[in-house]
């Protein structure tokens, strides 16, 4: 069993975690910024680097004391090492690697993307390797196959935005607050996600690739004709994205032997899209698994599972490890 300290800062969470390799979570704070950036609509880079500095130190030590455990007493420092906001990237690395070295531990240099892939092992033992990942976030909306630590094969990617951006887009557009996604799943409840027509980009085409620019338009467009109501909106479009999710994750389950579907990232918190990706698994025999909302949304429990993924596997870096704005799984 070894023990695992996390950090995570690449967009706009602090995050700090101490988890065990036998799934247990032993303290964790994830503090976010969404204050400082709602006034701009979106993350401002400069500004979420800057609090990461202010917050993080504070965050590690309420999480060791919180537990009741020294440096000393973990086995690895893991710390998200991209991709991300590089001011941001940073912080955090640089944070494990002072902590590394000063306490002699070795350094777990995590793929933030590799955090949410494995997320959803640290709350479901039972999830094995392989399985289908749909893995939907704000920057990212890929549908991989997870073979292994390590050992991923991407399927698909989007061409223009992330489905979590085009959440937060939407919701700008409909002059809701800064995360989209959670203000627009709120509305959508009161909305009729049948009334107002958008379009589903690359529905029926025979690559699993994304799309969503062209809804973002449509959304803009239907906002300026003044003749819907916004929750009507907010539902139709949650449903145009869903319907893309399921078509696309169906096509990917057509090229894959993978006998679960797996869900993560931050549009992975949502219900409905949650609930239309367990129909479709359960609608092709496969097994399915999405970790709780607070596991979808970022975090440093899944940076430092990864990180215990990866000690336990022999995977760890040296203190010249990058930081890397950009880095594909
Ligand atoms: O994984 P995450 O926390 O950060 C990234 O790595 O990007 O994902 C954040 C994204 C944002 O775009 C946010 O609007 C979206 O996830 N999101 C949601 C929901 N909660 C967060 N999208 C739809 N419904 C939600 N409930
Ligand atoms: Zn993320």
């Amino acid at each position: 069993m070894s023990l695992i300290l996390g950090l995570e800062s690449s967009c706009d969470d602090s995050a700090v975690a101490l988890v065990s390799s036998d799934r247990r979570i032993l303290a964790q704070a994830v503090r976010g910024q969404n204050d400082a950036h709602r006034p701009f609509g979106g993350v401002v880079p400069e500004i979420a680097a800057r609090a990461h500095v202010e917050i993080l130190p504070q965050l590690i030590r309420d999480v060791l004391e919180e537990a009741d455990v020294g440096v000393a007493d973990v086995d690895a420092v893991a710390a998200t090492a991209g991709p991300g906001l590089i001011g941001g990237v940073m912080v955090a690395l640089l944070a494990g690697k002072g902590l590394a070295l000063a306490a002699n531990k070795p350094l777990v240099a995590v793929n933030h993307l590799e955090g949410h892939a494995l997320s959803p092992r640290l709350v479901d033992p039972a999830l094995g390797f392989p399985y289908l990942l749909l893995l939907v976030s704000g920057g990212h909306c890929q549908l991989l196959e997870v073979r292994g630590i390590g050992d991923y094969r991407r399927l698909a990617t989007t061409i223009d935005d992330a489905a979590g951006e085009a959440f937060d887009k939407a919701a700008k557009l409909l002059g809701l607050p800064y995360p989209g996604g959670p203000a627009i799943e709120t509305l959508a409840t009161e909305g009729d996600p049948t009334i107002v027509p958008l379009p589903r980009p690359l529905l029926g085409s025979s690559e699993p690739h994304f799309s969503f620019a062209g809804l973002k338009s449509a959304v803009q467009r239907a906002v300026a004709s003044g003749l819907h109501r916004p929750a009507d909106i907010a539902a139709s479009f949650q449903q145009a994205v869903i319907d893309c999710l399921v078509d696309r994750t169906a096509r990917a389950l057509d090229r894959s032997e993978a006998p679960a579907l797996v869900v993560a990232g931050g549009v992975a918190a949502n219900g409905a899209v949650r609930t239309a990706l367990a129909q479709l698994a359960a609608s092709r025999g496969r097994g399915f698994s999405v970790p709780p909302g607070w596991l979808c949304t970022d975090n440093a429990a899944m940076i430092a599972w990864a990180g215990a993924e990866r000690f336990e596997a022999g995977l760890v870096d040296g203190l010249d490890a990058p930081a890397r704005a950009r880095w594909p799984l």
